[in-house]
């Protein structure tokens, strides 16, 4: 690997790692990013640091700028696939923080640390009567991915409960305040993963939950696990999300996976009638928007790839969504199998699916 020149302000302090300079986090050099993905797929990063406040984050991003030093901003890994070596700097924001900020009536808001993981955050909220987020728990990742990708799961997404986040802004160079409308948040998507949206780093996300329980048990079969079980509180509700998520999804820590690889499809109410005439029976759900959504998950089974494995790579046989990587697959080992599913699943019904993982 060439690496980049990185300047004359570093100094080695030994084989992997830099010296480091007061208000700047540790520098590592050809830094492993294997443990920083759930894929845990190889590659390695150029430099790799994990500020602790905004202050190091802009110490760093002072003696490296992206305009001269590629950057690539990263959380936990649970929604990346690397193709190869990442030939920049790569930041693993670690504000941590669990604050109360503000309470009125029924409501409270809550401010976190984007380091914090998602659903040690979800616990200790749940746990001090913050009710709101149960339905996403167990979902891997840290918070201040949650709302790059609007992350979501049994009826509730992120920008739910979103009031605002702190950021900062790698172009000005000044720490920002986002509010719900900033931040565009769709279906899996929000001004962060657009191209105008990668120059903010998130540093914290504020949540506004409840302080009474509410319990969001509309999605599939939420409810009548939660009846059967004898459910009456926001913690037996996040029993029975992490019961269906252990059931119906493979650990990332023992089988490297992504989640969702890729995003259920949205399209016109007349490309579903089409697809009616040939498939009485697919599944559909209206959006808000007026639009269909088709799970991707049945197209991929009706493709023939449920449960699919060539060489390393597979798809869950409970959720053919979840791509799988049973051994030491390589990042392109993994692109090259989902491209294959795309490929049958375009041929097969002309819908062409959108990654939701993104590919570095
Ligand atoms: N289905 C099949 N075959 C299967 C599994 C599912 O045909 O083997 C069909 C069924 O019709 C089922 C439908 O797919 O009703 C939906 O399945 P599921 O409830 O498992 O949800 P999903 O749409 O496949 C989404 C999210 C998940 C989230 C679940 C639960 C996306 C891309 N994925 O999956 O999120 O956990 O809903 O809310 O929206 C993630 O984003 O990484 C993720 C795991």
């Amino acid at each position: 690997m060439i690496l980049p020149d990185f300047g004359p302000f570093i100094y080695f302090y030994d084989k992997d790692r830099f010296h480091r300079k007061p208000g700047m986090p540790a520098l590592h050099r050809h830094f492993s990013l294997q443990r920083n993905n759930t894929f845990g797929v190889e590659g390695h990063a150029a430099l790799y640091a994990s500020p602790a406040s905004p202050g190091e984050l802009a110490a760093l991003l002072q003696e490296y700028p992206p305009e001269r030093f590629p950057l690539l901003v990263i959380g936990e890994g649970s929604n990346i696939l690397f193709r190869s070596d990442f030939n920049g700097l790569v930041v693993r924001p670690a504000c941590m923080g669990i604050e109360p900020v503000r309470t009125r009536g029924n409501q409270v808001w809550v401010t976190v640390g984007a380091g914090e993981n998602w659903d040690s955050y979800v616990a200790t909220a749940t746990g001090r009567g913050w009710y709101g987020l149960e339905n996403l728990s167990l979902i891997p990742g840290s918070v201040g991915a949650a709302p790059v990708q609007n992350i979501g799961a049994y009826g509730v997404e992120v920008s739910d409960h979103f009031a605002w986040l702190d950021a900062y802004d790698t172009e000005k160079r000044v720490q920002v305040r986002m509010d719900h409308q900033d931040c565009r948040f769709g279906y899996r998507s929000s001004i962060f993963k657009s191209g105008s949206g990668s120059r903010y780093i998130i540093l914290s996300v504020t949540f506004c939950l409840h302080t009474r329980p509410v319990l969001n048990l509309g999605y599939g079969n939420v409810k009548q696990e939660f009846i059967a079980g004898g459910g009456q509180t926001p913690d037996d509700l996040r029993k029975v999300i992490i019961s269906i998520r252990q059931r119906k999804l493979p650990d990332p820590a023992i089988y490297g996976n992504a989640g969702s690889f890729f995003k259920n499809p949205v399209t016109e109410e007349s490309i579903l009638e089409d697809l009616r005439s040939a498939y009485p029976d697919v599944p559909f759900y209206p959006d808000q928007t007026g639009r269909v959504k088709i799970p991707a998950a049945w197209l991929i089974e009706k493709a023939g790839w449920k449960g699919k494995r060539i060489g390393r790579v597979g798809t869950w046989p409970g959720q053919p969504l979840v791509v799988v990587n049973y051994g030491s697959a390589s990042g392109q080992e993994i692109l090259d199998f989902t491209e294959q599913i795309r490929k049958d699943v375009f041929h097969q019904f002309g819908i062409d699916l959108e990654r939701e993982v993104r590919v570095v």
